[in-house]
């Protein structure tokens, strides 16, 4: 098999890549990713001596350097989750979802519907998509895979779109695909602009917590490992032209998690209890932001035994311990472009 992963300098692909690279040594690996500011190599730095691994720095958005790419190495298989990811970033700059997101996957679909030439055998597109394309939950109700989609952010639209040309190639040319639909991850590795990372790293700094609107709204959050265990299992195992909801079973309103993370990061730094939540500012919320996520995960339970195999807690405990173990990691990523990123989304 030769595998190309996209995204895997990113947050959840480096943790894909790494477990396929490992998991597989008879399988070739190749992680394609332009290296944007979400893109780190640091974040394998690990795995990239391996025999059966190859870093490939481009950019899904150009279509010719992605065909001559499908040309050369003839992938058996893809795992695609190169996108531009930050719901917040998609609602300034719109159009930059719209190339990565939909341009860039057709790309690929292009790329791989030309080089399999209807010869289908043993061969798979995985599209990791989210569980936003299902828009916002009211109180009640879970988000499962028949779930009419309803996406409301720019971002949420731009995956909701690849979502459905993925299907639309399965439909029209029988390209062979899966799709999964995931909620919230968090762990090692996840870059600080979105909640949990963002909030670990202003604790450490003493800076203020920045909670959008009233903080009840409420998401789905996954251990990042627990993720790339479900990608694995869903590539070997999952049925063509199906898509399966991945979820934590875990719904946290905001505050109450930012409240525990406060509390664990008190702990971990030896400060009194309650002094992390001084640090709680209530700011302006977020343009269309959606009220709650919740997903049904019943299906690839049944259908293919996964489970989340850790608790949240535990999980957080897993993620802060990394942040702590990794300073020049977290000092790294904020230096530079971040502080811009930081200063127009926080103090302007
Ligand atoms: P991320 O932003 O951390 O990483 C994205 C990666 O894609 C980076 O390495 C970046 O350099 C690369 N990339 C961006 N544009 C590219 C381009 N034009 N060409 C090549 N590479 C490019 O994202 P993430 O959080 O790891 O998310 C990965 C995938 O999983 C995305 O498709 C996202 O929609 C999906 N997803 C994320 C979550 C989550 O909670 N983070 C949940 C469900 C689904
Ligand atoms: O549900 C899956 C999605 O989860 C993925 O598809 C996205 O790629 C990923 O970014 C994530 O989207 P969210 O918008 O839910 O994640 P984020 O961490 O940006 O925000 C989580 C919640 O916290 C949300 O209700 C907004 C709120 N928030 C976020 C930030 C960055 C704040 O209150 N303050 C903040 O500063």
């Amino acid at each position: 098999m030769k595998i190309l992963i996209t995204g895997g300098a990113g947050f959840i692909g480096s943790h894909v890549v790494r477990r396929f690279v490992l998991n597989y040594p008879h399988y070739q690996i190749y992680n394609l990713d332009a290296l944007t500011y979400a893109g780190n190599l640091e974040n394998i730095v690990d795995i990239e001596e391996q025999p059966n691994y190859t870093f490939v720095k481009g950019d899904i958005t150009d279509a010719a350097f992605i065909d001559s790419l499908f040309e050369t190495e003839q992938f058996n298989g893809v795992v695609h989750l190169a996108a531009e990811s930050h719901v917040d970033r998609s609602i300034k700059d719109p159009l930059a979802f719209v190339k990565t997101n939909v341009i860039g996957t057709m790309n690929l679909l292009n790329a791989a519907k030309s080089i399999w030439n209807g010869d289908y055998e043993g061969k798979r597109f995985y599209h990791v998509s989210t569980d936003e394309v299902y828009g916002a939950l009211g109180a009640e109700g879970l988000f499962t895979e028949t779930t009419s989609y309803d996406p409301n952010s720019p971002y949420s639209a731009s995956k909701a779109s690849s979502d459905h040309f993925v299907r639309a190639y399965g439909e029209t040319y029988g390209l062979p695909y899966v799709i999964t639909n995931c909620s919230n991850n968090y762990g090692p590795n996840h870059f600080p602009e979105k909640l949990i990372p963002l909030f670990l790293n202003n604790i450490i700094q003493n800076k203020p917590l920045p909670v959008y609107g009233d903080g009840n709204y409420t998401r789905d959050w996954l251990y990042v490992i627990d993720h790339a265990r479900a990608i694995d299992l869903v590539f070997h195992k999952g049925k063509h032209a199906e898509t399966y909801n991945i979820g934590g079973f875990n719904e946290w309103k905001n505050i109450d998690l930012v409240k525990l993370l406060c509390a664990q990061m008190d702990q971990k730094l030896g400060r009194p209890e309650g002094d992390s939540e001084q640090l709680i500012t209530y700011v302006k919320d977020r343009p269309g932001h959606d009220l709650r996520y919740a997903i049904d995960a019943t299906k690839i339970k049944n259908e293919l035994g996964w489970e989340p195999s850790v608790t949240f807690e535990e999980g957080l405990q897993q993620t802060i311990d990394w942040y702590f173990d990794n300073p020049e990691w977290l000092a790294n990523v904020t230096s530079g472009a971040y502080q811009e990123y930081y200063t127009k989304q926080y103090e302007e």
